[in-house]
């Protein structure tokens, strides 16, 4: 392949210039195969530590490993050709302190070839933000409802209603982005703190459930497909219900198994003569 037909990634440097300009389209992948159908269609693709929740069914993000987001990050990496891949850092592998951060995010970078890493935290991460950006880890930032907060923040509700929490959830957001954080995810914030933050930063802001004011959106992927039915947050527009033909076709296979109609002579092997 010549230098010229090459397909290129998205470079972190790219997604951050793009702010202002046109809006920047985003999506959770966890697996290669999906990430392979994604990868057209966007700008970047989060391996989102929801997959905790999502593909292994527990309740919250916590338990979630850094090997476990390696494996996966490195399976999306692997599919995918045009999208930047940001992969989470899990809980307990960054918040101790900076050089903690700096470990997880190097194993993250160099065992998936991704592009850069994703973590949770306003006012009290910057310092953490800034040490890895000086160090040549890109930083997507986190704030407004942070799941992996959940506990001190007393559940999954909208946050930044009244005016001492919007304040917060505004400084949170400077901070990171002032720290170098090359693009910030918000989630779950009243209109007015989306609209507002956007205006603030110099880093673009990828809403979910922050507005259309904000410069691009993420969905999880299986949220937007119906594959993931167990609760639909109000920001979650559901684009197919692809958890409905899944059920829908295993009932077919199972009414074809059981009445003998599959396998059909097309699937099966007529003996070689050798
Ligand atoms: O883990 C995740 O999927 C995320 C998105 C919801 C932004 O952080």
């Amino acid at each position: 392949m010549s230098v010229e037909t090459r397909v290129s990634r998205l470079s972190v440097t790219q997604f951050r210039a793009r702010k202002g300009k046109d809006k920047l389209v985003c999506l959770t992948a966890y697996t290669a195969p999906v990430a392979r159908l994604l990868d057209d269609a966007v700008d970047l693709l989060l391996v989102g530590d929801s997959l905790a929740m999502v593909i292994y069914g527990f309740d919250s993000t916590l338990p979630v490993t850094l090997d476990m987001m390696i494996a996966h990050g490195a399976a999306v990496v692997r599919a995918t050709r045009r999208a930047l891949v940001a992969v989470d850092l899990p809980f307990g592998s960054y918040q101790e302190s900076p050089e903690q951060a700096f470990r997880a995010a190097a194993r993250v970078m160099a065992e998936t070839g991704c592009a850069a890493v994703k973590l949770e935290g306003g006012e009290e991460m910057a310092e953490t933000v800034a040490f890895l950006t000086r160090r040549g880890i890109p930083v997507m930032g986190h704030v407004g409802l942070t799941p992996q907060s959940v506990n001190t923040l007393g559940g999954y509700r909208s946050r930044g209603h009244g005016e001492a929490e919007s304040a917060k959830i505004l400084a949170d957001g400077v901070a990171i982005a002032e720290a170098g954080a090359f693009a910030l995810v918000v989630e779950g914030v009243a209109e007015s703190v989306g609209r507002e933050l956007t205006a603030r930063v110099a880093a673009p802001t990828i809403g979910i459930g922050a507005s259309a004011a904000c410069d691009g959106q993420i969905l999880v992927t299986d949220d937007m497909l119906g594959l993931f039915a167990e609760f639909t947050p109000k920001f979650v527009k559901r684009y197919r219900e692809l958890g409905a033909e899944i059920g829908a076709a295993a009932r077919d296979y199972a009414e074809e198994v059981r009445s003998g109609r599959f396998p059909a002579p097309e699937h099966t092997y007529a003996a070689r003569r050798r």
